[in-house]
């Protein structure tokens, strides 16, 4: 079903329509007609943190003040994620993967919505297992972006809270005491061995720029993919298969699916597809 565009308004007739028609262009974020009081509420507590009258100047502070924008989008979007997320992708990873790629000279390795690094993080564990039982197996770089510069921030520093733990303690008991670090705070700190191979970087899925030089071996789209409409969809698509290696594999999430986009990727299970 194709999604209506948001319409667009002047920020000062309509400004809760032309935040929504904003985030879409810019963002690629959809909001329908019906989620726009969800949008607004989403958007009060900053309203009131910057101590504003309501979400019409919020919307006039936002049009004119550039360094409000990581501010809006962490209002706006869930950065909900966790250690082995969905663990068949994991050891769909472990099981086919990590073995194909023995014969490499690197492994380069794309999360594109990577949120406070638990994806990515979870990839780099399971590459580094590999360096454990092979010690020839090919060095590997994991690119970690996402929109919110909060979340790389928390990313990049690899500090996580002991519940935090628990995804890890379940996939391999081995895991944390291998691949983590206590802080005197009590906290886990992802090691520095670890920290080295995962690089977080601002980029914006709507791909308006592309910075990419060289081709990847996995990419992961998970859970992001719910916010967009159809078109952009198509558009990440395009340019992510764009940027797989021949054989490379794209993973989405169990909740998504590529059904209504149009794509030359072979399907290997509902979320894992291969470039051929
Ligand atoms: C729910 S989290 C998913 C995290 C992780 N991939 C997972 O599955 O656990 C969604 C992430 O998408 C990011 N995001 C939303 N729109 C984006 C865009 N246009 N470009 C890049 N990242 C975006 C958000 O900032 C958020 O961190």
């Amino acid at each position: 079903m194709k999604k209506e565009k948001p319409t667009r308004q002047a920020v000062h007739e309509e400004p809760l329509a032309w935040i929504r028609q904003h985030v879409h262009e810019e963002y690629g974020i959809y909001f329908p007609e019906s989620k726009i009081y969800s949008l607004k509420s989403k958007l009060q507590r900053r309203v009131r943190n910057l101590e504003l009258e309501d979400v019409a100047e919020y919307a006039r502070h936002l049009r004119d003040n550039p360094d409000e924008v990581p501010y809006f989008l962490d209002a706006i979007t869930t950065n909900k994620t966790k250690f082995f997320r969905e663990p068949k992708h994991w050891h769909f990873m472990e099981e086919e993967l990590i073995p194909a790629w023995r014969g490499k000279n690197e492994i380069r390795i794309w999360s594109g919505a990577c949120s406070s690094g638990e994806e990515p993080y979870t990839m780099a564990i399971l590459l580094e297992e590999a360096h454990r039982n092979h010690s020839t197996y090919p060095r590997y770089r994991v690119l970690a972006s996402d929109i919110s510069e909060e979340v790389l921030r928390r990313g990049s520093r690899g500090i996580y809270h002991n519940r935090d733990l628990q995804p890890v303690k379940k996939y391999n008991s081995q895991f944390v005491s291998r691949y983590f670090d206590r802080d005197p705070q009590g906290n886990f700190q992802v090691n520095r061995d670890i920290r080295r191979k995962v690089y977080f970087r601002q980029f914006n899925l709507t791909f308006k720029s592309n910075p990419f030089s060289r081709k990847f071996d996995l990419i992961v789209l998970k859970n992001v993919l719910i916010y967009f409409d159809n078109e952009m969809i198509q558009n990440v698509i395009d340019n992510s298969t764009e940027l797989l290696a021949d054989n490379g594999h794209l993973i989405i999430s169990h909740t998504e699916s590529l059904h209504e986009i149009e794509h030359s990727l072979e399907k290997i299970s509902p979320s894992i597809f291969q470039k051929r």
